[in-house]
């Protein structure tokens, strides 16, 4: 793995942990070439934001395409940048999957050029991803179109149980030449939320682009928090570096993802053998921390107040908050809410 270099200005100095960016890469060419500029940020958030400033500052289009529904923050993330935000199709409710055809209408008439969100993996708040054809048609779009691949990569490991698995779309990204943006947070994979760790990288086209984007990138972050914070990120680079402590980190990550799994299975078995009315498949069919139940604002409500449950009144919860003992309880207030009388 690349040795961490330490990058010194007039102005300012930051680590810059190329390490941050191999988990998601390995030795990809673009990284022997020295394409890539990563620059440590405010964990995944903080990352985003200094994408998008840069984007706002030196891309000659300003549009960002995000998926609907998307995490909350998203939104005001970019349009605070000085970027203008649009919709593009995501989710099916009615499948309570991926609304593939929507997306590649949505994708194919936005203009050329304009910036696209995608998730890397363990889409939140919907817990549908793209499967890997679906990825290559999509890359295949965008790349047809000129639209900038703008990957945000929150959950790295937790959508699978594999690292390797969880980086395929970007890595299918980078692999044909074209630039992108990752941002990635740490927060999760690592356990490290309250260290803020993550890193924004900028795939270039050359070697060169790639130098004149960190010095603007530098430009960027020197005004808004000059540094970040070394602790957390010293961390992350540490294990990243020691074969053994990455080893035993993958160990643990995959650990943590089979126990999401397991609670999946857990809940749709409980729900099937309950008789509880619907096709739950989606549980099991969603990946990552998330599920979005499909249980609508009025049943989130009733669960809350009458079982003392609470989620987001999308219908969104998070399968890491369950465990077996809980999966009884959520089932009875689940079969309750859709079998209530109105
Ligand atoms: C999709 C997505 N992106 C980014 C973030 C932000 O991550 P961080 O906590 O590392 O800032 C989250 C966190 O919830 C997220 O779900």
């Amino acid at each position: 793995m690349a040795d961490n270099t330490f990058h010194n200005s007039n102005s300012t100095s930051y680590l810059v942990l190329l390490d941050f960016f191999f988990c998601l890469l390995q030795n990809s060419p673009a990284i022997q070439e020295n394409r890539v500029t990563t620059v440590q940020c405010l964990s995944g958030t903080g990352s985003l934001r200094v994408g998008a400033e840069f984007l706002a500052r030196h891309y000659h289009q300003h549009t960002i395409y995000i998926p609907q529904p998307t995490w909350g923050n998203h939104t005001k993330v970019f349009t605070l940048a000085g970027l203008s935000v649009k919709p593009y199709c995501y989710y099916d409710p009615a499948t309570r999957g991926l609304n593939f055809k929507g997306l590649l209408e949505d994708l194919g008439s936005a203009p050329s050029g304009a910036i696209v969100l995608l998730h890397a993996c363990a889409h939140n708040p919907t817990g549908v991803d793209p499967t890997l054809q679906q990825w290559e048609q999509i890359r295949q779009l965008m790349r047809s179109k000129g639209l900038l691949p703008f990957f945000d990569s929150a959950y790295q490991g937790f959508a699978s149980g594999s690292l390797d698995a969880d980086a395929q779309s970007v890595r299918m990204f980078v692999a044909d030449g074209g630039e992108c943006l990752v941002a990635q947070s740490y927060a999760k994979n690592m356990g490290l939320y309250g260290e803020r760790v993550g890193a924004l990288s900028i795939v270039c086209r050359t070697a060169d682009v790639a130098s004149r984007v960190e010095s603007q990138l530098k430009l960027v972050i020197r005004p808004m928090y000059s540094n970040p914070p070394i602790h957390g990120a010293s961390i992350v680079a540490t294990i990243l570096k020691d074969r053994n402590m990455f080893q035993e980190w993958t160990m643990e990550l995959k650990g943590m993802a089979d126990r999401i799994i397991s609670m999946r299975h857990q809940l749709f078995d409980a729900l099937r053998a309950r008789g509880t009315p619907g096709d739950w498949s989606h549980i099991i069919k969603q990946i990552g921390m998330f599920t979005f139940t499909g249980l609508n604002s009025e049943q989130v409500a009733f669960m809350t107040k009458e079982y003392h449950i609470y989620m987001t009144s999308d219908g969104r919860i998070s399968m890491a908050g369950l465990s077996s003992k809980t999966v009884p309880h959520l089932t009875d207030a689940i079969h309750a809410a859709v079998t209530r009388a109105v």
